[in-house]
């Protein structure tokens, strides 16, 4: 107990169990740097308010300092059960090196609860910022890809049955503008993120007239949390972040699923490079798509961790409790998970090979048969009517086991007189997607106008 920063009124020992159970330093260790910064934003505008003189926060400043290296390069010896987090560990070790009497002035008017917040905080911040630059190299490939690629041509799905045709980098882009909006999202969270809760005290606000508004720029915060229970008790920022990464996750999930089906032998558009499949212990013939099941699998831990944690908040009353210390480990996973996924699907995408192929020997002419329906329709027929008479064309190549686009002209005047001569130029799939020209289209200007609005998205911070 004498250790213990609240020795001064616990004196039985704690359970082992409990110290265990308790302890957050395995893990909040990783924010050693960001806690020291902390203490010495906090120390120095403690001697701006007069509470340090100018003597004991250079010494304070010097040996946060020596910690931090000791950090650094390995050194730093962690007290099992007496350094119970970060914010202990760093201030026992403050005042080994500089001596208890200085040491013990750093933490006056402070609470652990804001420098907690104020760590996961910046750790955050500067974590979300780095995958925004990795979602920005994703989504560079993805614009590449789609422009150079744009001219081959693939069966589109509904319920996973062959639709209509479409370019394949128009399926690229539908992932893609998807990706963007995570990539807005995301910049929207960083700023919610990045805001100042030290000086927030225990929970009622620090009585000692700190300059909060100096420690929140040396920190590199863009504003304040204006009220010190909130500020001291809000993990939103953590269950915001673990929102996002279950959004972005979702979409992963569901792109790389698509790669999946693409890439089995019956598809066969794509071909994963060796560099991102695995082979099988046992048939020699097998190649698996094993980075595109993990970027799926891991989705589903992503919106585990938000589910779990928004259930974590949702019952607790104001202020700090100790349940908030759950926030952690969702967050430091959460961004790993996220930041490897999004650089593995890059890895995926960027040598992924194409079969144009094998994209152009799965259309099949029943998806011109809406091309058929509007051919009609601009002959002035409804289109609910175009819709049948497509309809018995249809049933008319199955009967007679001719594909559609084989059938006479007689066939075809024979289910409905008004079609003429020029009904043999709709069956084309590369006139059927130059077809969809409206804004958003599958026509090549429509696809290469998305790619260019998308790379607006990138540039706008
Ligand atoms: N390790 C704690 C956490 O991560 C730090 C805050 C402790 N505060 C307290 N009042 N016990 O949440």
């Amino acid at each position: 107990g004498e250790n213990m920063l609240w020795g001064g009124r616990f004196t039985g020992g704690l359970d082992p169990l409990m110290v265990a159970y308790n302890e957050s330093i395995h893990f909040d260790k990783h924010l050693f740097k960001q806690d020291i910064l902390g203490s010495i934003a906090f120390a120095r505008a403690n001697q701006k308010g007069g509470i340090l003189t100018a003597d004991e926060f250079s010494k304070i400043e010097a040996g946060l300092r020596e910690v931090m290296k000791e950090w650094e390069d390995g050194s730093f010896k962690i007290v099992p059960g007496v350094d119970e987090d970060i914010h202990t560990a760093n201030e026992r070790r403050l005042g080994e090196i500089i001596g208890k009497d200085v040491a013990g002035k750093l933490h006056t008017g402070r609470s652990r609860n804001e420098q907690v917040a104020c760590d996961m905080r910046m750790w955050l911040r500067d974590e979300l910022r780095k995958i925004d630059a990795h979602l920005v190299t994703f989504l560079q490939i993805t614009t590449d890809r789609a422009e150079r690629e744009v001219a081959h041509v693939m069966p589109g799905y509904t319920h996973l049955q062959r639709a209509q045709p479409i370019r394949w980098s128009h399926w690229v882009m539908s992932y893609g503008l998807a990706f963007a909006t995570d990539l807005e999202r995301l910049r929207e969270t960083v700023r919610r993120v990045n805001r100042s809760p030290l000086g927030c005290g225990a929970l009622a606000g620090n009585p000692f007239g700190i300059d909060r508004d100096m420690m929140a720029r040396e920190l590199g915060f863009e504003g304040l949390l204006w009220n010190s229970m909130g500020g001291v008790a809000d993990r939103d920022f953590v269950a915001e972040e673990l929102q996002w990464a279950a959004m972005l996750m979702q979409h992963v999930s569901r792109w790389a699923e698509d790669l999946i089906i693409y890439s089995t032998a019956e598809f066969g558009f794509v071909r994963l490079a060796d560099a991102y499949s695995t082979g099988s212990s046992l048939m020699p013939q097998k190649k698996n798509p094993d980075s595109l099941e993990l970027l799926r699998g891991k989705s589903g831990r992503v919106l585990g961790q938000m589910c779990g944690f928004m259930t974590t908040l949702k019952g607790l009353p104001s202020t700090y409790n100790k349940d908030l210390q759950e926030s952690w480990e969702v967050m430091l996973d959460s961004v790993k998970t996220v930041s490897d996924s999004i650089q593995i699907a890059t890895g995926v995408l960027a040598t992924l090979e194409i079969k144009p192929e094998k994209m152009r020997a799965a259309l099949d002419p029943f998806m011109l048969a809406t091309d058929i329906a509007d051919y009609l329709v601009r002959k002035g027929v409804p289109f609910r009517e175009t819709h049948h008479i497509s309809g018995r064309v249809v049933a008319l190549s199955e009967q007679t086991g001719t594909p559609m686009n084989e059938l006479t002209y007689d066939q075809l005047k024979s289910v409905d007189a008004r079609f003429d001569k020029d009904i043999a130029d709709y069956f084309d799939y590369e006139r059927s997607v130059e077809m969809r020209s409206a804004k958003g289209g599958t026509s090549k200007a429509c696809v290469l106008e998305q790619i260019a609005v998308m790379r607006q998205m990138l540039k706008s911070k």
